[in-house]
């Protein structure tokens, strides 16, 4: 589903996991789009560290992947002087309109969700956390009052019921003056699922992840295990049935794709030539960003700031929203909200 280019007004709002190594996958299916909309947009991006914890009890990586995230963003071209990036913690409302929101969220709803079940088909502990993540997603989006949220396709579903609880809220606690907007998902078709190294959706969860600073030995591994068939080098090959080509087509630019699909229907063309050019590829691509990496990890108390300030002006959106929320449903503060 591709979307109109959202009007100039609108408010961008997205967020993405610490609880791993941000891989090809959140980066085609979501990072580059953040990268590309955060100066033309009023934005808020955040490294959702509550959600993290519903699958991560480890301080220590919790921690450093936070800070790996922020890191991500700004080498990869986050510009925080144009849009915000900040930790989901420093703005707790969040946690708080979660909670008004799930007084509002029937459990038959959630019940349904296809990334719980997902998660607890894989063994991971059916915990309240990670049953009720949805409606911490719906205040994240909403706490900002955002209006697109550019997200992979595996997220359609958290944004629908986002979009419920919007409407719901509005109709429940202050019909015909809404205090959300509905937001909409901006879903690119191309790179809606970043297929892994096995054909299925690209997951931390399933193991078939390419680091998006993955290098070396490392990535070399990985792109040689890219699952193929076995027909022989010399016959012609299905590009569109590839796992290779289907990351191939994501990186590289018109004329080199249409090279090499037509070196896969000519045959001679084996799958260790299509895995050298996607290695080359992902290696270009990424060789600024990895040295602009490299020196930002030195200095973690300016991504800090970044992330300070980041989190300042959050807090200061959310502030005014959960005013209005307080006071629709009547609950009672004798503060005011920090702005
Ligand atoms: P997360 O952290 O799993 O993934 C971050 C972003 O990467 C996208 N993505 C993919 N896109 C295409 N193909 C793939 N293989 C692929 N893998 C991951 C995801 O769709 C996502 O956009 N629930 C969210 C985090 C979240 C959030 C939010 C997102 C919390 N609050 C508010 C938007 C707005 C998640 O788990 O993303």
């Amino acid at each position: 589903m591709t979307h109109a280019k959202p009007a100039s007004s609108s408010v961008v709002v997205s967020g993405i996991q610490p609880s791993g190594t941000l891989h090809l996958g959140n980066y085609f299916g979501a990072l580059r789009q953040h990268i590309a909309l955060h100066r033309e947009y009023p934005s808020y991006y955040f490294i959702v560290n509550y959600h993290a914890m519903t699958t991560l009890q480890d301080a220590e990586a919790l921690r450093r992947y936070s800070l790996d995230v922020a890191l991500d963003y700004l080498a990869l071209g986050f510009d925080p002087t144009q849009a915000h990036l900040f930790l989901q913690s420093d703005v707790p409302e969040v946690t708080e309109l979660a909670w008004i929101f799930q007084t509002i969220t029937p459990v038959s709803q959630l019940e349904k969700g296809v990334s719980y079940k997902d998660k607890v088909a894989q063994g991971l502990p059916a915990n309240a956390g990670l049953f009720t993540y949805p409606v911490l997603q719906a205040a994240d989006i909403l706490i900002y009052g955002g209006d697109v949220v550019p997200v992979g396709a595996d997220q359609k579903q958290n944004i629908e019921i986002t979009r419920d609880l919007a409407q719901r809220f509005n109709q429940t606690f202050s019909p015909g003056e809404p205090v959300f907007p509905v937001p909409e998902p901006l879903i690119l078709d191309d790179v809606a699922v970043v297929p892994g190294l096995d054909g299925r959706k690209m997951s931390k969860s399933y193991g078939n992840t390419i680091g998006i600073f993955d290098d070396g030995a490392e990535l070399k591994t990985k792109v040689m295990a890219i699952v193929t068939d076995s027909t022989p080098l010399e016959e012609p090959k299905d590009p569109d049935a590839c796992n290779v080509f289907a990351l191939i087509r994501l990186f590289a630019p018109e004329d080199e794709r249409q090279r090499i699909a037509a070196a896969y229907r000519a045959g001679g063309y084996g799958y260790g030539h299509a895995k050298k050019e996607l290695l080359q590829l992902i290696v270009e691509r990424f060789a600024g960003a990895r040295e602009r990496r490299r020196d930002l990890a030195r200095r973690p108390d300016d991504v800090m700031d970044i992330l300070r300030e980041g989190g300042r002006a959050g807090r200061e959106r959310a502030g005014v929203l959960m005013d209005a929320v307080r006071s629709a449903t009547g609950l009672v503060t004798t503060y005011r909200s920090p702005r």
